[in-house]
């Protein structure tokens, strides 16, 4: 396994197995590894002939109070990781190789991005497709996977690429939790033992909106207030938001469901920001995706 950090030397290396008509795998990340992240891998290796993963901790998605400098990192467990699954190379530039002095363009989805995180994390979508434009141009890759535990940003990078269109076939990939049904996260390490099994509540609560919803509830409202009020009763108290909305556009449905929906919550237990999501669908009821 080769690891790189100069975004020109990349881009040499993806068009050399491009001339050979190599198809190339890419999995974007930003690091502390967790199984979520070896499924990515794992399938990139099975669809490309080239799996390439980066690694880089990305300043312009963080607002500015937000976890950019304590967010964990640890490169040699991660490499011994990746090398462990298979990956050809580790792409890991610095800050600076990504943005260099005078750096000034960026990638705005304007519409889905306005909702859920969008409206608790300022500017955060409009850094993560700058950066993913970025490594989509420095890897060159045909197939780049993304997870579903992070719903918006998949809907998001679906749209840019649409929109743009960049010539890469984007893979969504189910949440992969822990053995208790926590969300995979490199931030539940800033959970104590206490706030870790609060956090619990997160999953369950989402398990429950899917048994209603397979019992005929059909009410966004009503799912969103049951979801809600497990939380509340668990002791969530910082809740940034509850909702059920449109799996395409993200909009809130209040109404009846048709279809499907995405139930989606973000919270914070103690010094985590957590996220999680499940994806409600007429005839799929017990998926845990798409
Ligand atoms: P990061 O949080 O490191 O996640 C990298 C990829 O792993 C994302 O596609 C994310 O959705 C996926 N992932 C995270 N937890 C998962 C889980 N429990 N199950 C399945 N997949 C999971 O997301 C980012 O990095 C960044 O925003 C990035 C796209 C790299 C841009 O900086």
């Amino acid at each position: 396994m080769e690891v790189i950090q100069a975004p020109l030397k990349m881009q040499q290396r993806a068009e050399g197995w491009r001339r050979k008509g190599k198809v190339i795998a890419f999995v974007p990340t930003m690091g502390y590894f967790h199984e979520g992240h070896l499924s990515l891998m794992r399938e990139g290796r099975r669809k490309g002939d080239i799996l390439v993963v980066s690694i880089f901790v990305n300043p312009t998605q963080f607002a500015p109070g937000e976890d950019f400098e304590r967010y964990p990192r640890d490169m040699e467990r991660d490499l011994k990781m990746a090398e462990g699954v298979g990956a050809d190379v580790v792409f890991a530039p610095e800050r600076e190789d990504m943005y260099p002095p005078g750096f000034q363009t960026f990638v705005e989805v304007q519409e889905v991005t306005q909702h859920l995180c969008g409206l608790f994390r300022p500017g955060h979508f409009r850094g993560v497709t700058t950066v993913v434009a970025k490594l989509f141009n420095i890897v060159k890759p045909h197939i780049a996977l993304f997870g579903q535990k992070d719903y918006q940003q998949l809907v998001t990078i679906r749209r840019m690429v649409k929109d743009l269109n960049m010539d890469v076939e984007i893979v969504g990939m189910p949440t992969v939790r822990e053995e208790d049904g926590l969300a995979a996260s490199s931030r539940n390490i800033y959970l104590s033992p206490q706030e870790r099994e609060r956090a619990l509540s997160l999953y369950r609560s989402l398990l429950w909106a899917q048994e209603a919803f397979s019992r005929g509830e059909r009410s966004g409202r009503r799912l969103m207030e049951g979801v809600r009020e497990i939380l509340q009763r668990e002791g969530i108290r910082e809740i940034d938001y509850v909702k059920v909305c449109d799996l395409e556009t993200l909009e809130d449905i209040e109404g009846e469901i048709e279809g499907g929906a995405l139930v989606a919550l973000a919270a914070k237990v103690g010094k985590a920001r957590l996220i999680d999501n499940i994806i409600l669908k007429e005839g799929e009821v017990g998926k845990d995706h798409a």
